[in-house]
């Protein structure tokens, strides 16, 4: 966790963590080198006017020169000339920097939240993911092509300013350097003032984000439950502390520049008249002008500093969020030499002596054995939280078993290439989630190879046609994430076609207890007849029509196959089928 980080390892672990990130600028050194070469021209384009305008003061104005005015004139346009063109090409340069790297942030990112086992996201919260990938990544892009070049660069350039002064005046040079305590006194100030606003702005800013997004998503209770006022009123308070916030970080921006400007300046005349009077020091214009612009372009490079180094802090933890996420081991693996796929699996299952727990204190299949023979319907019945979903999970193999086996036509699954597996067997979730696009597409999900006409074919069989049909744009209806233009019984259908679309060789059901009408009702369980058809298949089943279409029962109870049998045998032994089925604790006829 970010926050329990012991705070003496702190630059131990940043130290590490920034060997990490530099990889990926490595990834992209020339644009690194680019940037830094453009910044030091620039930069020191910007030291030489000043030292350019005092030449042609002190030299040529004074020596009645014009030509060598002139010259010096034309000098200081091409430096500055220069010096622009740097400038631009730097930014360019750093901020696509910036950008690839969080393209191959993002990437690296978003392929590992596609390859984590499902028992990452059964333990962290959606939308802290979501943060990694987005506001993390953005802290650390910000961080790279902002702020380490930026620091380097102002680094650089305060080291050429004191090079120039020295250059120009040796004692008046040094005599000036007393009033530098001054600026890192006033930075350090500021400093301190700007961390802790930062802090608050970034927490109300979170706050505001926390309530909207609540608020939208929840606004269906929102509304039912007449809860409007409240909401309101939290949101309104989110939104005046980020105010204040904000208001607060100003200030200490308003402050610091004319503060530090007007010390500064008069730190300087000081210094001057005491080199003058004191030391004997003689004072020309061109020296004067130069000592004065150096000494303002000071501010600059360390208030950037200062403000840098939050950037820095903010970029350190975004860092280890991220790095934490992508160090995340992957629990369930291809194994290293998967056993060849016949064309088709036969549809033998069996689960063997099966243990499995979420948490080792709980296990949730203790010693749960079965065959299932190809072609063979069976429907999976049981309390609720008896560990049937947990059963399908594991015949996919988004979870693998901590005790005995589940083979496939006599393989263990995990000798078996996964994605292959989970091609063959369908699985239909109790949910069906629908992502954005039309129809056709949540029907075909993108498979290449999967056209329209299996698509069609698919959505007739699973008798989701004649709803598209009437549909303005038919198959290329869009559907939002939501789904809304589908009803609960249209959207059972869809991912039955889903299924089917795939022809699979197995599927697996988490039967929907969503309650509709009971035409649409008849609707379901012809589709699901027609799904069954010839394959192997294992129904967690909450319906009666359901029931009658298995071949057998497996009654699931703590941990283990406890009756099987078809309904009426169930039912005649009186045993826990014939109590669940009683109470009614899990059939709808
Ligand atoms: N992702 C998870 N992490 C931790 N524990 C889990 C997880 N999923 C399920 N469990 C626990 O495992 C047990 C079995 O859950 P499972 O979802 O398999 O039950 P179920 O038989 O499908 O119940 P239902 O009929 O209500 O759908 C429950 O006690 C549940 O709390
Ligand atoms: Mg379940």
């Amino acid at each position: 966790m970010a926050t329990e980080t012991d705070p003496a390892q702190a630059p131990i672990r940043d130290w590490r963590q920034l060997r990490r990130l530099l990889a990926y600028v490595r990834r992209r050194w020339p644009l690194a080198v680019a940037s830094v070469l453009l910044m030091l021209a620039f930069n020191a384009a910007g030291v030489a006017e000043p030292y350019l305008v005092k030449l042609g003061i002190d030299r040529d104005v004074a020596g009645g020169d014009i030509a060598g005015l002139q010259r010096t004139a034309l000098w200081l346009g091409l430096i500055m000339a220069g010096g622009l063109v740097c400038q631009f090409l730097f930014n360019v340069a750093v901020q696509s920097l910036g950008q690839r790297l969080l393209l191959d942030l993002r990437l690296d990112l978003f392929r590992k939240v596609l390859e984590l086992s499902k028992d990452y996201y059964d333990k962290t919260a959606a939308g802290k993911t979501l943060t990694n990938v987005t506001n993390d990544v953005e802290a650390i892009r910000e961080f790279i092509s902002e702020g380490i070049v930026s620091v380097v660069g102002d680094l650089l350039k305060v080291g050429m300013i004191f090079v120039a002064m020295l250059a120009i005046d040796l004692k008046l040079a040094l005599m000036a350097f007393v009033t530098l305590p001054v600026f890192v006194l006033a930075t350090a100030l500021f400093r301190r003032s700007i961390r802790s606003g930062f802090r608050s702005v970034r927490k109300a800013n979170a706050e505001i984000n926390t309530s909207l997004n609540e608020t939208i998503s929840g606004i269906r209770e929102i509304r039912l439950f007449r809860i409007r006022d409240r909401f309101a009123a939290d949101f309104a308070v989110h939104n005046r502390n980020y105010r204040d916030a904000y208001l607060k970080t100003i200030r200490a921006y308003a402050l610091y520049f004319p503060v530090l400007e007007g010390v500064s300046n008069l730190g300087m005349m000081l210094t001057l008249f005491a080199a003058h009077t004191l030391v004997g020091v003689e004072l020309r214009v061109g020296v004067i002008f130069a000592f004065f612009a150096y000494i303002n372009m000071f501010f600059r490079p360390l208030r950037e500093m200062a403000e840098q180094f939050n950037t820095f802090q903010a970029a350190m933890a975004a860092t280890e969020r991220v790095l934490h996420l992508l160090d995340q081991p992957v629990s369930v693996q291809d194994p290293a030499a998967p056993a060849a796929l016949p064309a088709r699996f036969a549809g033998a299952l069996e689960f063997r002596g099966v243990r499995f727990a979420y948490d080792p204190e709980a296990p949730v299949l203790q010693d749960f054995s079965c065959r299932i023979r190809p072609g063979e319907r069976v429907a999976l019945v049981g309390y609720t939280g008896s560990g049937k979903t947990t059963l399908i999970s594991l015949l996919n193999r988004l979870y693998d078993v901590t005790g005995g086996a589940v083979t496939i036509d006599g393989t263990d699954l995990r000798e078996l290439p996964v994605r292959e597996l989970r091609r063959r067997i369908a699985t239909i979730p109790q949910d069906v989630f629908l992502f954005t696009g039309t129809v056709a597409e949540n029907i075909g999900l993108h498979v290449p190879g999967i056209g329209r006409d299996r698509i069609e074919a698919a959505a007739r069989e699973a008798l989701l046609h004649p709803f598209i049909e009437v549909m303005p744009n038919g198959y290329d209806e869009n559907v939002l994430e939501e789904g809304r233009l589908l009803s609960a019984g249209q959207r059972q259908l869809l991912s039955f076609a889903r299924a089917l679309v795939r022809e699979p060789d197995i599927v697996v059901m988490d039967e929907a207890t969503a309650s509709v009408d009971s035409a649409t009702e008849h609707l379901v369980e012809d589709a699901i007849h027609n799904l069954l058809r010839g394959r192997t298949a294992i129904i967690i089943a909450h319906r009666l029509s359901t029931i009658r279409e298995v071949d057998r029962i497996l009654v699931l109870h703590k941990g283990r196959l406890a009756e099987e049998g078809t309904h009426d045998e169930l039912l005649a032994r009186g045993g826990l089928y014939s109590q669940l089925y009683q109470r009614q604790a899990f059939l709808s006829a």
